[in-house]
């Protein structure tokens, strides 16, 4: 029960910012809007430079209805295109793969140069007068950083370098451009939607109810700062006591060992980092990941990442990285479960948006960004027509 001295500072305090309207959470023009205006002029990773080494190695994103496809030139470069034939629009490329030198549709055949212009087609003379230098791959403005390759769909958001700042020099001791996937990209469809997922990563405040496992583990520092604008960090601590788990229990023990090279207080301590609107970042002494969350739908989202690790080997490595990802995969399943429940919740017609602690401060910052580019996400009732 509060005290009176509580109750009276409770009530001249100014009110608490609220959450999102539910109906946000499952509205198709939402969902629309978001994409065109939220994650399409926003940085989306597509894959690490080191999955397409060789020329004609290529890796696609899927975002909403667009494709982008990041190819390796014959010089080594690397471009991104639309991943859409320029003839009748069929999808060119999936997954991730090698073209033979060129990048031929499926469809009717038309090819294209690894840089993208259009060098042929079959029976040419049926299309009297076509110039080809029209017709080349529509490209994706692209930038390499962290060493991940990085697209922006639209818009004009700033040089990555500028985006990070100096905050990039907290990575810089992992020697992230070194590294290589531990593992295929994967895909993982989640039946909430995209905000309630992204919610979800950007606070640590559910860590001690939500992640038990976690918490034996790591002491969260709960402060999911927002240093820079659109940029969220976190950290556990590794506890001294060891978890009542084994394979936690061995991941404390031998983790240290694998991050030598590491300074010593990042041997011990899990970084969490989120770049707003969609994408997360785990930084472990042994490992690091990155998950985009994209919308799938209203109500529906795909989480797509992808670990990797510094070409290292040994047993003792071999084994953190193991109990690392079963550690991981029970985080997922956890995160996935919570946020079932709350898009569960959010369609009963009871609720109404819960405050927002201090201690949820980049749930704040992400919802500002809705309500700033959907001005209609500040309404409590969806409108019959959105701006
Ligand atoms: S749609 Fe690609 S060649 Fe026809
Ligand atoms: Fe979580």
């Amino acid at each position: 029960m509060n005290s009176p001295a509580v109750s009276a500072e409770a009530t001249s305090a100014a009110p608490l910012p609220r959450a999102l309207p539910a109906w946000t959470y499952s509205h198709p023009e939402m969902t629309r809007l978001e994409i065109e205006r939220i994650l399409k002029p926003s940085w989306q990773i597509v894959c690490h430079m080191s999955a397409i080494p060789r020329p004609g190695d290529y890796a696609t994103l899927d975002l909403g209805p667009e494709s982008v496809v990041a190819v390796r030139g014959s010089q080594g470069q690397i471009q991104a295109f639309h991943n859409v034939c320029r003839h009748r629009a069929a999808r060119i490329l999936d997954g991730t793969g090698k073209c033979p030198g060129t990048i031929t549709c499926p469809y009717h055949g038309w090819t294209y140069r690894l840089t993208g212009e259009l060098i042929g087609m079959p029976v040419r003379e049926s299309f009297p007068g076509l110039e080809r230098s029209q017709f080349s791959l529509r490209p994706v403005r692209a930038e390499l950083f962290l060493g991940f390759v990085f697209v922006a769909l639209s818009g004009h958001p700033p040089p990555l370098a500028q985006v990070w700042g100096d905050f990039a020099q907290d990575f810089t001791p992992y020697r992230f451009e070194e590294m290589v996937p531990l593992d295929a990209t994967y895909h993982e469809d989640w039946d909430v939607d995209w905000k309630v997922a992204m919610d979800n990563y950007l606070e640590s405040y559910h860590v001690p109810i939500g992640h038990p496992g976690l918490f034996r583990m790591f002491t969260p520092d709960f402060e999911d700062q927002a240093f820079r604008p659109g940029i969220g960090r976190s950290f556990g601590w590794m506890r001294d006591n060891p978890s009542s788990k084994w394979s936690e229990r061995l991941y404390q023990r031998f983790v240290g060992e694998v991050a030598q090279e590491l300074p010593e207080s990042h041997r011990r301590r899990w970084g969490f980092y989120s770049l707003l609107p969609n994408l997360g970042i785990d930084v472990f002494p042994d490992q690091m990941d990155f998950f985009q969350v994209l919308p799938r739908g209203p109500g529906k989202c795909t989480i797509r990442g992808g670990t990797f690790g510094l070409p290292a080997d040994g047993r003792v490595l071999r084994a953190v990285r193991y109990l690392n990802a079963r550690i991981n995969r029970s985080v997922q399943r956890e995160d996935e479960f919570l946020c079932r429940r709350v898009q569960r919740g959010l369609a009963s017609s009871s609720y109404e948006p819960g405050p927002l602690s201090s201690l949820e401060s980049c749930v704040l910052e992400f919802h500002d960004l809705l309500r700033a580019r959907i001005p209609e996400a500040r309404l409590a009732n969806a409108p019959s027509h959105f701006a």
